[in-house]
């Protein structure tokens, strides 16, 4: 099975166990009371905390979280018993993680994907590659340094990460505030308007597991140039194949970025260009009644969108929130239930849609005609018992990153190795998911532990940055 199809299979699984579960639930009633099975199909069960009332539509809910709160026990008891997903509020950005260049400090990061790791939750990654939060060596570059800089931080620290994160935040807020509907003028976009898809190519070839997301704000209301801006990028991505999974909203809302009824549309239209959606940073300003209806109907608009797949309030406490003037949480001061956890709890329990699979149902028709009676043809799939493999290829000016897919022939491969010309003048500064011969002329790349053994027909993928320009020809791919 390739990496693609695990990931959907494993993602089908995972929205379908709450399903089974319902299912069996009610068959088990059917046998006490038939007018029972019908007022428990109507409605789901109540559950008491926010992550259990959301699991039962296959999502998540989780929360921003910062190491250093993790020894206050207030916070954890509320941390573990509400939440099934974490986003660390700043420990996996930029500076925390790579504060000298090419010297990486995952111990704050660690204790936060760890945390959530050890009790089943989702970790969403923030962020791999954003305008802010540099550190300082990084704000000071530009041109091809840069980009290769920023490349080789999505794919160390994706790779560091690999097969723990459920989404990353590959690109965060890379769009013009207003009317403008341009790009944010950064030293990243300096490097070319490509950067966002280098990313997104890097982070891929890292972590072929994740799923990854574009992230904004003041992108939630949909007549918004800066919503329509975003939504042209992903529907050129998703035109051309560049990666994406999935768009996070961070739904920071106050009076100047209200909360609009047409929050769904903006969450359906997105879906609709084939990305998952998620609502990444949530947190309203306001108190009381009126607080409580905006969580309530943002809870109900995820709901209402089939590849909604979870929500992330930006903070436990009040106190908690990098706005607490604004008291736009879930739970007071002194972390007690707030009328805006009551109301969000009641929509979670109200209930949705189950997800469907993120990968869609093939849309050719069955054939009609029956299959011919010939016996099939003896000829062996491409590369016999061999391997073949194929290259992408991520060219700007000065610089790319080649992702190469190996596919086994007929038999079981236990190892392999492709070779790849890199023409002249130009040189292969950083390889992930397997080894390197050299850095120039013909290079000779061999897989790695974890992904020698590749089933008859599978495939699996590795990568390599470089400066100047790369291969263009097609590989030599050799099998054992
Ligand atoms: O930890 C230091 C402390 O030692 C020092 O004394 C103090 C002095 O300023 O700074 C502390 O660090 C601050 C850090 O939050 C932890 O509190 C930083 O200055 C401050 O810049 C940082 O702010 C964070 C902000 O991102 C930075 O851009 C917020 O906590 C965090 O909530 C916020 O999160 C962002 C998302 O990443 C992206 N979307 C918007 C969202 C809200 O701004």
């Amino acid at each position: 099975m390739n990496n693609a199809l695990a990931r959907a299979s494993g993602r089908l699984a995972t929205r379908l166990r709450p399903r089974a579960a319902l299912v069996s639930a009610a068959a088990g009633l059917a046998l006490v009371a038939t007018s029972m099975v019908v007022a428990t199909s109507s409605a789901q069960a109540a559950e008491s905390t926010l992550g259990a009332a959301a699991a039962q539509s296959g999502r998540y809910f989780g929360a921003a979280v910062a190491a250093n709160k993790l020894s206050d026990s207030t916070y954890v008891g509320i941390l573990n018993r509400e939440f099934n997903s974490v986003t660390a509020e700043n420990e996996m950005k930029i500076d925390a993680l790579e504060p000298q260049q090419g010297r990486f400090t995952y111990t704050n990061a660690d204790r936060i994907v760890n945390h959530a790791l050890s009790r089943g939750w989702k970790v969403r990654g923030h962020t791999l590659a954003w305008h802010s939060q540099q550190p300082e060596w990084m704000r000071n570059m530009s041109g091809t340094a840069l980009r290769n800089a920023m490349l080789n931080h999505v794919t160390r620290v994706a790779t560091y990460y690999r097969g723990k994160i459920d989404s990353w935040d590959v690109v965060n807020e890379a769009f013009e505030d207003g009317n403008s509907g341009a790009r944010r003028d950064s030293n990243l976009q300096r490097t070319g308007n490509d950067w966002i898809e280098a990313a997104f190519r890097a982070a891929r070839a890292a972590d072929p597991g994740a799923k990854l997301c574009y992230n904004d704000y003041n992108t939630d209301n949909w007549t918004w140039a800066k919503t329509q801006a975003v939504y042209r990028m992903v529907q050129d991505f998703k035109q051309r194949g560049v990666p994406i999974d999935c768009v996070g909203f961070q739904s920071h809302f106050n009076a100047q970025s209200a909360y609009n009824s047409n929050y769904r549309t903006t969450l359906s239209s997105f879906a609709a260009l084939g990305v998952d959606v998620q609502i990444t940073e949530l947190d309203i300003e306001g108190s009381g009644t009126q607080q409580a209806d905006t969580y309530r109907r943002v809870v109900q608009d995820c709901l209402a969108v089939p590849r909604c797949n979870g929500i992330t309030v930006w903070g436990i406490r009040d106190s908690d929130s990098w706005r607490s003037y604004g008291t736009p949480l879930l739970f007071d001061n002194n972390g007690n239930k707030k009328q805006a956890y009551t109301a969000t709890l009641e929509a979670l329990n109200a209930g949705g849609t189950t997800p469907p699979p993120t990968t869609p149902p093939p849309t050719t028709p069955p054939p009609t005609t029956p299959p011919p009676s010939s016996p099939p043809p003896t000829t062996p799939p491409p590369g016999g018992s061999g391997c073949t493999a194929s290259v992408s290829l991520n060219q700007w000016n000065g610089g790319f990153v080649a992702t190469i897919r190996v596919t086994a022939g007929s038999a079981r491969l236990n190892g392999w190795s492709v070779t790849v010309g890199i023409p002249g003048g130009s040189s292969v500064t950083n390889t992930w998911n397997a080894t390197a011969s050299g850095t120039s002329g013909n290079v000779t790349f061999r897989n790695v532990s974890y992904n020698g053994s590749v089933n008859a027909g599978a495939t699996t993928e590795f990568g390599f940055q470089g400066t100047g320009t790369g291969p263009s020809g097609t590989p030599t791919c050799t099998g054992s």
